[in-house]
């Protein structure tokens, strides 16, 4: 493609998701629709990248709102015309913020108010912007698209505690497995990722990871060649076990 792709990251106000813009804009062939819900941090977000040198644009966006999806993919598609990458970023950790694994939440104990909360962010979103996007890149025979999951929603590995958010990261899993599959053949890659432990509000201050290795997959992944692979679950630019 040799015009720009115009890509929009959900959640880019804060944490790997600005990073992700802050890697996309240095690509420099990218348009970066940074997207937040909230405009003064969304705004501030744009701010410290021009400050940097870096290029993005603001959208509001609320993953969790229809009213707020539809406006944002109309608004940057009559700004730009087409979009090209979407980066399902946006998440939250509905179980607890910041405690310690010893004393995450039992699913005996779950609250199943929490539990819709984390899958309406985690995947009900994600999957409102494909319906909402995905006709516009099928348009142009392009597409790219990055779900930010975890380890925690790998069903290997699946251990007990935080059950909000490891059921809602496994069900993000399965609708790139499901949006892959209905998208053979189209040119759009749809992938899934862990970004490993980063250390971001959410991951907390004793994680292992600084931002620019948590979001490097995605930025891979939102890049990917034409022959690259669809339905995977990647961490670290390779796969990764379900
Ligand atoms: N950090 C880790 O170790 C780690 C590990 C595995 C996976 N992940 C995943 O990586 C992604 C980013 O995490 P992070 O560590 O950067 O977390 P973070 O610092 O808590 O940032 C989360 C971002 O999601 C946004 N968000 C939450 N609900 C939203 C909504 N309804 N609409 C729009 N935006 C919303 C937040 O916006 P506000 O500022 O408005 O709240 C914020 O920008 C998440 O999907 C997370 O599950 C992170």
């Amino acid at each position: 493609m040799n015009e720009p792709r115009v890509a929009v990251v959900t959640g880019a106000n804060r944490g790997i998701g600005l990073e992700i813009c802050r890697q996309l804009a240095a690509a420099g062939d990218i348009k970066v629709m940074a997207t937040s819900r909230d405009e003064a941090k969304g705004r501030a977000a744009v701010a410290q990248l021009s400050a940097e040198g870096l290029r993005a644009e603001w959208y509001q966006l609320d993953v969790t709102d229809a009213v707020s999806i539809r406006r944002c993919v109309d608004d940057i598609t009559t700004a730009h015309q087409h979009i090209d990458i979407l980066i399902n970023n946006a998440g939250i950790f509905p179980d607890t913020q910041g405690a310690s694994a010893s004393s995450w939440p039992s699913v005996f104990d779950a609250d199943l108010d929490t539990m819709r909360r984390g899958m309406e962010t985690n995947v009900y979103g994600p999957l409102r912007l494909c319906q909402e996007i995905v006709p516009h890149m099928k348009k142009r025979g392009y597409g790219r698209i990055v779900n930010m999951s975890s380890g925690m929603g790998q069903l290997t590995h699946m251990n007990g505690g935080c059950p909000s958010y490891r059921l809602s990261k496994a069900g993000l899993n399965a609708l790139t497995r499901i949006l892959s599959e209905e998208l053979e053949g189209t040119n759009i890659l749809v992938n899934c990722m862990c970004p490993g432990w980063v250390r971001t509000d959410m991951g907390g201050p004793n994680a292992t990871r600084e931002l620019p290795e948590g979001a490097d997959t995605a930025v891979y992944l939102a890049t990917l060649p034409e022959d690259g692979p669809t339905g995977g679950f990647f961490r670290d630019r390779k796969p990764f076990e379900w």
